[in-house]
């Protein structure tokens, strides 16, 4: 998919770059996006809302890859950007984010956060709870500032690839319930307080959703309880923001729908409820992270070490594993995986894909078809854009790869590996414990 295929030499090559020469230049693991995927990505969520006539914002939700190219590319593809900590903040504003177009999530943000986020003048601060909006609106006072806010909602709608559960109540630590009244609560609150513009509602009902059902349903209560608010406390939001949650593909066993379709039944929803009541269409929002990022990332390892327990299993260990992609070990989340270097080669054999950390949990993919591996070939692990790099760790004192972006032939490294300074240059070692000379 995307700009790969497999070149003459028989070997993977992603945005016209020969991934073992990636892999030479650049050395492995090695995190490779496919520019021209991400980018058409982000054009097939802003297409499907301009063919609405709606206004709109399509936020990139940066914990699935913050990085500064990344934001970059965001902007230049006409995206907003969410951010979820002072961290992200930092990065999309070093990389010259527009701060307009920057919205603050968070279920504990701290005050340092807040003011960052204040004397920033972002877009909006997505307020979560009661403490948060009584902190915001003091310190904005503070600061004689005025913070536009939307209201996280939990609409008792929890979604996971083909099911939506329909809760009652959240049991959840993000937001304000609708169905416990704390929502209706929170608006009337701010109605009342002196620096904070009230913008409208978010919801998000989770991740990696295949079907329409659950977005259609939480359109519907996000609906319900705006005009709820606008009948009881004379508030009409110009925002509604229905969140990120849209399914890639990682394995064949899953079907995500395109783009289009999301935008589409969010959108038809919202326009057919509101049209009910006669409210007034407000800018719809949306906050795609792993369907924008994730299947242009294409991870490269070096195969090492193999253990063949004859009758039972061959282990076949690269040269990363837990460090770079948490997801099966922290989530049980299927990859798909072929030889880079021979990438025509048939199969021949089963194998299980094992990450170089020294925990027996550290297991990147059961039962593989490949052909017989020798230490040094390559494997190309797909669908690692999203939440692998942002939740990359330096466990077992691993340095963190490098990241590079490939189009049209040409390799820019957006974020360069790790070096043992990196690694262990932050450690103090008190003057009590150092070794004499
Ligand atoms: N908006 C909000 C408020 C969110 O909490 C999230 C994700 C998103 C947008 C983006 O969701 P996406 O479009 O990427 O599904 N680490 C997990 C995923 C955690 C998602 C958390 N929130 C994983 O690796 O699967």
């Amino acid at each position: 998919h995307g700009t790969s295929q497999i070149n003459a030499a028989g070997r993977l090559e992603i945005g016209g770059c020969d991934t073992a020469e990636l892999a030479a230049r650049f050395g492995t693991p090695l995190y490779v996006f496919d520019e021209a995927l991400i980018r058409r990505r982000c054009r097939e969520f802003m297409d499907a809302f301009r063919a609405t006539g709606l206004r709109f914002q399509v936020a990139y939700a940066s914990k699935a890859f913050c990085v500064m190219a990344m934001c970059r590319i965001a902007e230049e593809e006409g995206l907003s950007l969410d951010v979820v900590s002072d961290g992200e903040l930092y990065t999309a504003l070093r990389a010259g984010f527009p701060a307009d177009r920057i919205h603050f999530h968070g279920n504990n943000k701290t005050p340092e956060e807040l003011e960052m986020a204040i004397d920033a003048k972002i877009g909006c601060i997505v307020v979560d709870n009661f403490t948060e909006l009584y902190m915001l609106n003091e310190i904005a006072k503070e600061k004689s500032a005025r913070v536009s806010i939307l209201f996280r909602v939990t609409p008792g709608v929890e979604a996971h690839t083909h099911e939506f559960i329909s809760t009652g109540q959240t049991d959840t630590k993000f937001g304000f319930d609708i169905g416990n009244g704390s929502a209706f609560r929170a608006i009337r609150e701010a109605v009342s307080l002196s620096n904070v513009d009230i913008l409208g509602v978010h919801s998000h009902i989770g991740s990696q959703i295949f079907e329409t059902d659950g977005f259609k349903l939480a359109a519907d209560r996000v609906c319900d309880f705006a005009q709820n608010v606008r009948k009881e406390l004379g508030v009409t939001f110009p925002v509604i923001n229905l969140g990120g949650g849209f399914g890639i593909r990682y394995t064949e066993g899953d079907t995500p729908l395109p783009v289009g379709q999301y935008v589409q039944a969010i959108t038809d929803s919202i326009k057919a409820k509101l049209a009910e009541y006669d409210y007034p269409m407000p800018e719809i929002w949306i906050e795609p992270g792993r369907s924008i990022v994730g299947d242009a990332g294409t991870t490269l390892y070096t195969i090492g070490s193999t253990k063949d327990i004859p009758g039972v299993r061959k282990y076949v260990s690269v040269d990363g594993g837990m460090t770079d992609n948490p997801r099966p070990a922290l989530y049980d989340a299927k990859y798909e995986a072929f030889l880079a270097n021979r990438a025509n080669d048939p199969s021949e054999e089963t194998v299980s894909i094992a990450g170089k950390c020294c925990e027996t949990g550290d297991m990147l993919i059961w039962d593989l078809e490949l052909p017989k591996t020798k230490p040094g070939d390559l494997l190309a692990v797909f669908c690692t854009g999203a939440y692998n790099y942002s939740m990359a760790s330096n466990y077992n004192r691993l340095r963190r790869p490098a990241v590079v972006f490939v189009r049209d032939g040409e390799a820019d490294l957006v974020v360069r590996r790790e070096t043992f300074e990196d690694v262990a240059g932050k450690d103090v070692v008190p003057e009590r414990l150092r070794k004499q000379a």
